[in-house]
């Protein structure tokens, strides 16, 4: 059997351990052939593939990015898309798929199992966290590790000026990282993207820090919101799947606070270095896991799945539910991280 393999969406640490897990076990133990496509659904859509085998996984667990490349092509949004990916995997003579990526890019993947007979698994990948039917996706743990470290090290910075310190993290419109790394960094307030801010009320926490003589960290997601208003982000133009290109409340926010309450404010964007670099030992275990259960699901001939973490197990779930609803942050959840408000 010929198997193809994808990445797509925004790259993220663990990619290359998936891949290589994926080849290891496919090769090694089912005899396998793979073809790596370029650029996530680009390289079906146009056929441009990449050569996919043990010597080219060798030395990538622990690298960042993605081998194969990733973009955010929508090949439902390409003339003929679909026609074109299935005569490209039958000229490839490629009788399966796997699709690594996010909501995006697993959405196609469940469109095309379907609703085309494309025989696809999915593997869920995003700094973000945010897809339903698995506990983490990997990259996330990386992602938290690093704005966690930003966290801590803006410490000392916000500490020795007497300054607010604010530091815009990723997540889209889930507020994950932002709570995970801001209670490890000890933020005196975290702004998420599933609860409406009041400016008013962030101005008094920083306020009070400074009565307590320590300098704030606000943590603020790029996706959050205030109460009255929107913010103006720095972009704001769309990608091929229709999300708004986030960032700019951190700055936005920065100038409110300073103005509201006459102390110095200053923003640190951690954008893409989030995803960047060495994946963690977590995201590197649970990567590898799901490159080895996806391919066994291939072998197994259970298409339109998706491998998922349930507790410490890894289990198939439907492509189409794992992507119908996002995985935001609960209520009661940011309630509960509340009490280090201040
Ligand atoms: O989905 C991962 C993510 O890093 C989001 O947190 C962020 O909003 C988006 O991708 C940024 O995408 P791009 O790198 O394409 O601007």
């Amino acid at each position: 059997m010929r198997v193809g393999v994808l990445t797509g969406g925004g790259d993220c640490p663990g990619l290359n351990a998936v891949i290589r897990a994926i080849v290891r076990k496919g090769v090694q133990e089912y005899g396998y052939d793979f073809v790596g496509f370029r650029d996530g659904w680009r390289g079906p859509l146009e056929g441009d593939t990449v050569r996919l085998d043990i010597p080219a996984v060798r030395g990538t667990l622990p690298r960042g990015g993605t081998i194969l490349g990733s973009s955010r092509t929508n090949p439902l949004k390409a003339e003929n898309g679909i026609r074109r990916i299935k005569d490209n995997l039958v000229k490839l003579d490629v009788q399966a798929l796997i699709a690594i990526g996010g909501e995006d890019t697993l959405g196609v993947a469940a469109r095309l199992s379907d609703e085309y007979a494309v025989p696809c698994v999915g593997v869920p990948k995003t700094i973000d966290n945010d897809l339903s039917a698995t506990d983490y996706t990997f990259g996330f743990d990386t992602a938290v590790n690093i704005a966690t470290e930003a966290i801590d090290r803006l410490h000392t910075t916000a500490e020795s000026h007497m300054r607010v310190l604010v530091v815009e993290v990723m997540g889209r419109h889930a507020g994950w990282i932002a709570i995970h790394s801001g209670l490890a960094g000890g933020a005196n307030v975290i702004l998420i993207p599933e609860q409406r801010f009041d400016v008013e009320q962030v101005c008094a926490w920083v306020t009070s820090r400074f009565r307590a003589s320590y300098a704030p960290i606000v943590v603020v997601a790029e996706g959050a919101m205030p109460k009255d208003g929107d913010v103006v982000l720095k972009d704001g133009s769309l990608d091929s799947f229709g999300h708004v290109r986030l960032s700019g409340v951190g700055e936005w926010l920065a100038k409110e606070i300073e103005s509201r309450t006459g102390k110095e404010a200053r923003t640190t964007v951690l954008g893409h270095v989030q995803r960047g670099g060495t994946p963690s030992a977590f995201d590197r275990w649970l990567a590898t896991r799901f490159g080895l259960h996806a391919i066994e699901c291939v072998h197994d001939g259970d298409f339109g799945k998706m491998v998922a973490l349930r507790a410490t197990d890894i289990v198939r779930v439907p492509l189409a539910e794992a992507t119908a609803k996002l995985k935001t942050v609960d209520p009661k959840l940011y309630q509960e991280v509340g009490v280090f408000f201040g």
